[in-house]
């Protein structure tokens, strides 16, 4: 894969993975990008997971020719692009490895002292000219750990952005869904929290005149960019990125499920666009994207063990640990004898910012009846309205 005339693609696609960092599906795999930049010196930005560690070195040695590499920069630590420094330097022991004074903390635990390796620690804004291309080296802690820094070519105008601008699926397997999904789900369960830091980041690019953004996951983008950094800018300052409804359930015998899916139906009479997830069988992180995705969100439970059904719990726990803001909520609760699931749910956005709960609550006992489809009708009408 070419990006410019000096820079070439080196990544590799896994089609093996069965949990992205131990939690997410990937059904079209992943791919772990890697990048050459040939001038004067040549450098190697950031390697790839362990299992692709041959494929990698081949790779790298196909756009090397009888060259070898001046720099390894190892812009994030995480071990899906840090795994094979150390076979890098097996096959290029003169290579200066670049990072920051986190990123040889971080490299020492996972690997181990390597007191024959040549490093050069690099501080934020600090600049390295290869010739031709002069890089300059962008901290941007928490995105999406402490030690992650972004790399701007200037010469090229090319952004390197490690995590950021990822998403899940291989590069070889085409995407129907195009880039959003997938690079949404990536960054709410991934970098979501960090909305904050992806926002000084985001501010820090603005002031750069990037034609090409290079990430460690997925494709190289390199047209309408505004489009990537808009969506960006969005999700990172919590704002609904268009409007909808999300409706997240739980149900045991079917009947929160019911109530759920009819409140879905009126909702969609109204012309409103809405996406339902079962919590205990879709996926979670598909729901979690969802919930940042639109406007409104319904959570529909039972009570449980005196408490919030299992499933439900750990869904609000994904949306609140993410800093989940800027929304509606509406709460539909189901209990045969005491239902106090609709208090305990809210009473988990307490510390939440401006979260607005619709007017009508609906509590289900046991089953739909009369009533509580007419508290569905008139929830359906506060949400539409
Ligand atoms: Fe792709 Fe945070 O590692």
């Amino acid at each position: 894969m070419r990006v410019t005339d000096d820079i070439k693609y080196v990544g590799v696609n896994d089609h093996q993975v069965d949990l992205f960092e131990g939690q997410y599906v990937v059904p079209r795999g992943m791919a772990y990008n890697s990048y050459v930049i040939l001038d004067e010196k040549i450098a190697v930005m950031d390697t790839v997971d362990q299992h692709f560690g041959e494929e990698w070195l081949a790779n790298l040695a196909a756009v090397l020719g009888d060259r070898k590499p001046d720099y390894l920069i190892v812009q994030h630590m995480e071990p899906d692009h840090s795994a094979n420094i150390t076979s890098f330097l097996g096959a290029y022991p003169d290579a200066v490895v670049i990072g920051n004074a986190k990123t040889f903390t971080f490299m020492e635990q996972f690997y181990g002292k390597n007191p024959s390796m040549k490093k050069q620690i690099v501080k934020n804004g600090e600049e390295l000219c290869l010739g031709k291309h002069v890089l300059k080296f962008v901290f941007a802690p928490m995105v999406h750990w402490p030690e992650v820094m972004v790399t701007y070519d200037s010469t090229d105008k090319v952004l390197f952005s490690a995590d950021g601008f990822g998403k899940f699926g291989a590069n070889d397997v085409e995407d129907p869904e195009g880039w959003a999904c997938e690079a949404r789900r990536y960054y709410f369960g991934i970098v979501g929290k960090y909305g904050l830091q992806t926002q000084k980041l985001l501010k820090a690019a603005a002031g750069l005149d990037i034609q090409v953004i290079c990430p460690l996951h997925g494709p190289v983008l390199s047209e309408d960019l505004g489009y990537y950094l808009g969506m960006y800018d969005k999700w990172s300052s919590y704002t609904p990125e268009e409007p909808g409804v999300c409706i997240a359930y739980t149900s045991v015998y079917g009947h929160t499920k019911a109530a759920a899916e009819k409140l879905a139906e009126l909702l969609r009479a109204k012309g409103v666009k809405v996406a339902i997830s079962d919590l205990a069988r879709d996926d979670m992180p598909e729901a979690v994207e969802d919930a940042f995705r639109y406007d409104r969100l319904v959570l529909a439970t039972t009570t449980y063990n005196n408490g919030i059904f299992p499933f439900m719990h750990t869904f609000i726990e994904h949306l609140t640990e993410r800093e989940y803001q800027n929304r509606t909520i509406a709460i539909i609760e189901n209990g045969t004898w005491a239902p106090v699931a609709g208090k305990l749910m809210k009473a988990m956005f307490e510390k939440s910012k401006n979260i607005t709960f619709t007017e009508t609550t609906v509590t289900i006992k046991s089953a739909l009846n009369a009533d509580s489809e007419a508290a569905l009708e008139k929830l359906a009408e506060e949400l539409a309205g």
